[in-house]
């Protein structure tokens, strides 16, 4: 594989590239950390005119196959992969309503900028909040762009999920696998360990049995993952942006290279009425993903108090839908 440096570089578009999530993802990609070592990528970093002067900066740093532009359809050209952390972010205090009607104009201009100017397998992953709701409007106005190539960030999530089991039980973090986040990456989210298991010197043991606190993983575990993102906006008094470049990463290098056999990622996707749950929203789900496409898992068993935390998620994306229309 040392001879694969031939092969064609993959146009990668990071919007809000100038700010905090993109300061730090920019260096990952350039590493090889979301494409692979033996990949050219060619980064394309559009920011706004107020961020241009950090842009230029973040530029110099860099080495070459850069784009840093301020200008969208220069930006979205021939893109294969755009990664959209560009948004207006939620501050300390602010819900994430407050956030809804300046994102969802952004998310509009952007898609048609896409439209017209990505290439036409283009994968979409939207961070910025609400992410959800983002990527669904970008759904409607990229209509050309196939609906599966559509995804928003919810391996943040994921990780933090694994991260908080690892830490319970003191093992490795890669040795925890299959959480599930379901739904909005929002506080309703479900955080979901009925299907989750750890590597262990006997196999692969369910979380529930080793964890053996179902009072823990019904409530503070749950409450813990949901409330992450506040959480780290209230001690750095700045969201994440170090673990969220870093599952914007894994999200696109699983989609891309895909996921290990018997393993399986979060990822918010069109819905296709899976689960239950309404077709037509961007909800997280379990998904394997093969050859570049995601599949969601099915058949996995629901309880009831699961079915109550898919649907109250389901619900909180269905009020998002309607504001974000009502805002255009
Ligand atoms: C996070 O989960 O860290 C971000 O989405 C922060 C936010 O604005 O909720």
């Amino acid at each position: 594989d040392l001879l694969k440096v031939d092969k064609e570089p993959v146009k990668v578009l990071v919007t809000g590239a100038a700010g905090q999530i993109g300061y730090a993802l920019v260096p990952m990609i350039a590493r090889g950390m979301m494409l692979g070592p033996n990949q050219p990528v060619i980064l394309h970093m559009l920011d706004i005119e107020p961020g241009l002067e950090a842009l230029k900066g973040v530029k110099m740093e860099l080495i070459d196959g850069v784009v840093a532009t301020t200008d969208v359809v220069e930006a979205c050209k021939d893109v294969n992969i755009a990664v959209m952390l560009g948004g207006s972010p939620r501050k300390e205090g602010m819900e994430r309503k407050d956030v809804m009607s300046k994102n969802v104009s952004i998310y509009k201009a952007q898609a048609s900028a896409l439209e017209e100017h990505a290439a036409s397998d283009c994968k979409v992953l939207v961070v910025a909040n609400p992410a959800n709701t983002n990527a669904l409007i970008l759904k409607e106005f990229a209509p050309s762009i196939p609906e599966k190539n559509i995804t928003c960030l919810t391996r943040l999530d994921h990780n933090r999920a694994l991260g908080q089991i690892s830490e319970k039980l003191n093992v490795h973090v890669s040795d925890v696998k299959n959480v599930i986040i379901w739904g909005n990456h929002s506080s309703t989210q479900y955080p979901d360990v009925n299907h989750a298991t750890v590597t262990t010197s006997n196999g692969h043991k369910p979380v529930r049995e080793l964890v053996a606190d179902d009072n823990w993983l019904n409530s503070e575990f749950i409450t813990t993952v949901q409330q992450r993102g506040g959480a780290i906006i209230k001690a750095r008094k700045l969201s994440s942006a170090l673990s969220a470049a870093s599952a914007a990463c894994d999200h696109i290098h699983d989609w891309v290279l895909g996921t290990p056999k018997g393993t399986w990622v979060s990822m918010g996707v069109y819905c296709d009425g899976s689960y239950g749950i309404q077709s037509g929203l961007i909800y997280s789900f379990p998904v394997t993903c093969d050859k570049g496409e995601w599949n969601i898992v099915q058949g996995l068993k629901i309880d009831e108090l699961s079915r109550e935390k898919l649907d109250k998620t389901a619900q909180e994306l269905i009020e998002e839908k309607t504001l974000a229309y009502s805002c255009l």
